[in-house]
């Protein structure tokens, strides 16, 4: 079986004092946690530094939220992948919807972006999903194959050797709308099977998590699915003993 993994997505949201807050509590709980489940947590780029001193010695990781693709130079605003590494990031995300769509980030932009945090050892946690209008059009399985095939055409399936995929379908972020686990398994399906053709092996090792209104009440169930690795949880991330629930409901 593959190992779990548990990332919480904190957004735009978090004070130095919340962010000490919830990594006590989460510090405090996540000892019992058995090694089959791995936890992540992504702060906001301000806090990555306060993050990585207050994990120092614990079994929680750190990510990003976001890199820039280049290594350094005139971008302002931008924090590039040796940065993140250099403050001890281990996992970042790449193409989150909210990137697509605030930032209006495309499949080529997103390659880069994943490419650069391979390159500099950070494992990148993708994602993919359609929106509700594609969903009830009948393109879900369109889209997600094409936004993952943009990134196996510039990287090259090996890639997929170290990196994490996160189904997040758009209509269910922060909508307390989640996909039925049997909903989320035939996507999580369809793109293992589509990575088993191009080779098997990547396909069956790589961690493919949902996202999408997790929470302690359904993640349970969505773990038992066969192809659900993991999750990526928002909203539900910012409460140390709700998102504790939920990386326990990934112990069995
Ligand atoms: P949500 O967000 O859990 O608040 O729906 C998930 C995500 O955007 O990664």
């Amino acid at each position: 079986m593959r190992p779990k993994l548990v990332v919480g997505n904190w957004k735009m949201h978090g004070s130095r004092q919340q962010v000490t807050q919830l990594l006590e509590g989460l510090k405090q709980g996540n000892e019992g946690l058995s090694k089959d489940v791995a936890v992540a947590v992504a702060p906001s780029h301000l806090h990555v530094g306060l993050a990585n001193e207050l994990l120092t010695g614990s079994q929680i990781a750190l990510g990003a939220q976001d890199l820039h693709p280049g290594e350094e130079g005139a971008f302002t605003g931008a924090v590039s992948a040796p940065m993140l590494a250099d403050y001890g990031v281990s996992y970042v995300i790449v193409g989150h919807s909210e990137r697509r769509q605030f930032f209006a980030e495309t499949d080529a932009v997103v390659a880069e972006k994943f490419l650069a945090a391979q390159e500099h050892g950070l494992r990148p946690i993708l994602c993919i999903g359609e929106s509700l209008m594609q969903r009830e059009q009948g393109l879900s399985e369109q889209i997600v194959l094409s936004q993952l095939d943009a990134i196996v055409a510039a990287a090259g399936v090996q890639a997929f050797r170290d990196a994490v995929i996160a189904y997040e379908p758009i209509w269910a972020i922060g909508t307390g709308q989640t996909a039925t686990p049997t909903e989320a398994q035939q996507v999580h399906w369809i793109l293992r099977d589509h990575l088993a053709e191009l080779d098997a092996a990547v396909a069956s090792g790589v961690q493919l998590l949902y996202g999408g209104s997790v929470k302690s009440a359904n993640s349970g169930k969505l773990f038992r699915e066969p192809d659900i690795d993991g999750a990526l949880v928002g909203g539900a991330s910012l409460k140390a003993e709700e998102f504790l629930a939920i990386c326990k409901s990934a112990d069995f």
